[in-house]
């Protein structure tokens, strides 16, 4: 047990480490361990900016030691089988259009130490689209490719002064709480992603994806694309169930793909998560989620909150190449990234 990682650096007894610390303590704690030489885990989103998360690869690349995003939604059996089901089976054929929304009155707990980090800008990076978020931004570049532009407006609602807060001491919740975003893909893929945990009365949690063929709906919380089960209803009326496309995706697997994607028969993502990193760091080769698999996922995240600030659509590109960053600017020069 040490008292820092500072600690645990000077006792050199480790060869690795998973980082599940607030996300404006990710890229200062992965950079120590990477320049002492241990490989990290890092929990998503990878660093508080894009920019934090390019100093964290940039360590990895130089220390020579492997950086994994820690994503498990995209290793769950019912997640993986989605994908495969969209783009492999291609089930409900070219997809075109996807809503996807979750609106429910769910204050933060500002008394407990896990959401006081989580109201400020400066220290979490973002609201919901930074964290639950984080995992829908990387589920559907997975899923559906690259994106071309997002268009993105958002309120924070909830402004409660939030005490004893780490770093800060005091300050008033910023986080947004309340979004309409529109992301265009290449592919012309319209996502329609929609949230509000402000709003009293009736709830709402919905996410189905229109393809040519037929639609999908995603049985468990929207934003975990896909990790409690799908279910299709196709262009003759039809009906697949989860179950069905689950064992449909297990049988197209050969022995070596489930051993890949299910070392030992595991079906708990966390697991395949952390075998993932260590059985990288053994055979010296790329996590399923590197670090910029991490980052492509956080650009989109960041491309919501640039174009709300800037009042217009944003590209992609533009975010993930650090081009455009009203929204993070005051983020790194807090944290003199
Ligand atoms: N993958 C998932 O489904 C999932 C779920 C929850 C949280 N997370 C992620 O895990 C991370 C932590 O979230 P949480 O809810 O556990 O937060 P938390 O506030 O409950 O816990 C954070 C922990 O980090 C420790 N910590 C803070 N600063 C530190 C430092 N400088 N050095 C070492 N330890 C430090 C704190 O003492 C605390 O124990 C975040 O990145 C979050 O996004 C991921």
């Amino acid at each position: 047990m040490f008292g820092s990682v500072q600690d645990l650096i000077a006792a050199r007894c480790a060869d690795a480490a998973d980082i599940c610390a607030p996300h404006y303590a990710h890229h200062g704690l992965a950079i120590d361990l990477l320049n002492a030489g241990l490989h990290v885990l890092v929990e998503k989103p990878l660093g508080i900016t894009v920019r934090a998360s390019k100093a964290i690869i940039a360590a990895g690349r130089r220390n020579r030691r492997v950086v994994a995003t820690a994503e498990q939604v995209r290793r769950c059996q019912n997640s993986r089988a989605a994908k495969w089901a969209i783009n492999t089976r291609k089930l409900i054929g070219d997809v075109r259009f996807a809503i996807v929304q979750a609106v429910d009155n769910g204050p933060f707990n500002y008394d407990s130490s896990q959401f006081k980090w989580r109201g400020i800008n400066l220290l979490v990076g973002g609201g919901m689209i930074m964290d639950s978020g984080a995992h829908f931004t990387d589920m559907i570049q997975h899923v559906f490719g690259d994106v071309d532009e997002v268009s993105c407006d958002m309120r924070t609602f909830d402004t409660r002064m939030i005490t004893d807060v780490p770093v800060l001491g005091q300050a008033p919740a910023d986080v947004e709480d309340t979004w309409h975003i529109v992301i265009r893909f290449k592919s012309g893929l319209l996502v329609n992603w929609a949230y509000c945990r402000s709003a009293p009365g009736h709830k709402l949690a919905n996410a189905i994806y229109y393809g040519s063929q037929g639609s999908l709906r995603d049985l468990g919380f929207p934003f975990h694309c896909f990790q409690g089960g799908s279910e299709a209803l196709l262009a003759d009326g039809s009906k697949l169930s989860n179950a069905e496309i689950v064992e449909q995706y297990m049988q197209s697997l050969s022995a070596a793909e489930r051993q890949r994607l299910f070392p030992y028969g595991c079906l708990d993502c966390f697991g395949i998560e952390v075998w993932d990193f260590v059985d990288a760091i053994r055979s010296d080769r790329s996590p399923e989620m590197d670090g910029p698999a991490g980052l492509h996922a956080k650009a989109l995240s960041e491309a919501c909150f640039e174009s709300a600030t800037l009042g217009r659509p944003v590209k992609y590109d533009s975010v993930l190449s650090g081009r455009v960053r009203a929204f993070q600017k005051p983020i790194d020069d807090f944290w003199k990234l």
